[in-house]
C-alpha cells in the first residue's frame, strides 16, 4: 500500500489535485500533504490545518458500479474506517451526520467525498480526510475542534500514522460489493451516530442558498432516529411526527 501514497510538502488541495489527475491513476491512489494552501471543506468552506501537524489526505476509489442513488455508502465506509482507527487508538468516537467524526462534543475529523458519476453510477470518487493529530490550539472562529493528541496526550508521527488510518478504511472498501455491505454498514453506521436517540435542540433552516452559518432558523426539540434511504437525517419531533432533513436544512445545537 505504501507505494501508492504520494506525499507532497505543499499542495493547493489534495482533493483538487487528485480530482484533476484521477483518470490516469489506479484505484486507492493516495495524495497526502504536510500543508495545503487551499484546503477545502464542506459547503464551500476552507479547511485550515497547521503545517506538518495533522493528516490531510485524499484517496481515489474506483468502485465497481455503485448506483449513484446509493453513493452514501462511500461516506459510511470512510466514517466507519475512521471510527475503527480511533478505536484502535483507544478513543471512542462517533459519526456526526453527514460528514464529521466527533469525540464527545468536539470535531476531530472532517471528510469531503467528491464522486464522479457516469451513466447513473459512481465511476470514481475522491475521498478527502482532514484528521487532527497533533494540533493543540485552533483558530477561535472554529466552533469545537479537537485533535487525537489533545484526547490521548500523545504525539503522532504524521507520515507513520497515515497507513494505519488507511488500513481500516481500505478493509471496509474491500467489502463494498459484498452482501454484508448494504445492511451491515447501515446498522454499524447507526450504532455510531452522534446523539442518536437523545432529545436535543436543533435548528431547522429555511430553504435558501444562503450558507447555513449565515442563516437563522427555528429551534426545535427532536431526537435522531436514523438516516432515511435518501441519506437524510430522520428526526422525531416532540409531537411524535417524523421529519427527514437534508444537510442544509438542519443544524445541531452543540
Ligand atoms: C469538512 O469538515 O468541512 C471537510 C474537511 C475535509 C478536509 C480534507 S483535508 C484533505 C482533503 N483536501 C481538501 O482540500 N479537503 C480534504
Amino acid at each position: 500500500m505504501a507505494d501508492s501514497i504520494h506525499w507532497f510538502d505543499t499542495i493547493d488541495s489534495t482533493n483538487t489535485r487528485l480530482l484533476a489527475d484521477q483518470a490516469g491513476l489506479p484505484d486507492r491512489t493516495v495524495y497526502a500533504a504536510l500543508f495545503q494552501t487551499a484546503g477545502r471543506g464542506q459547503k464551500g468552506n476552507r479547511w485550515e490545518s497547521r503545517p506538518g501537524e495533522n493528516l490531510t489526505f485524499s484517496f481515489l476509489l474506483k468502485p465497481d458500479g455503485i448506483p449513484a442513488r446509493e453513493q452514501f455508502i462511500l461516506s459510511q465506509v470512510v466514517a466507519l474506517g475512521l471510527i475503527d482507527f480511533l478505536r484502535g487508538e483507544g478513543v471512542a468516537a462517533s459519526i456526526k451526520w453527514p460528514n464529521d467524526i466527533y469525540v464527545g462534543d468536539r470535531k476531530i475529523c472532517g471528510t469531503l467525498i467528491e464522486p464522479t458519476l457516469s451513466g447513473g453510477r459512481v465511476s470514481a470518487a475522491v475521498a478527502g480526510i482532514g484528521l487532527n493529530l497533533n494540533q493543540r490550539d485552533f483558530d477561535p472562529s472554529l466552533p469545537n475542534p479537537t485533535s487525537l493528541g489533545l484526547v490521548t496526550g500523545r504525539r503522532y508521527d504524521v507520515k507513520e500514522t497515515l497507513p494505519r488510518v488507511l488500513a481500516p478504511i481500505f478493509a471496509r472498501c474491500d467489502k463494498l460489493g459484498s452482501p454484508y455491505a448494504r445492511n451491515g454498514y447501515d446498522a454499524e453506521y447507526l450504532a455510531c451516530l452522534y446523539r442518536r436517540g437523545e432529545w436535543r435542540e436543533f435548528e431547522e433552516m429555511p430553504a435558501t442558498d444562503v450558507p447555513t452559518e449565515q442563516r437563522s432558523g427555528r429551534r426545535i426539540q427532536a431526537r435522531i432516529l436514523g438516516i432515511d434511504p435518501e441519506a437524510r437525517l430522520l428526526l422525531e419531533h416532540r409531537d411524535g411526527t417524523l421529519h427527514p432533513y437534508g444537510s442544509k436544512e438542519i443544524k445541531y445545537i452543540i
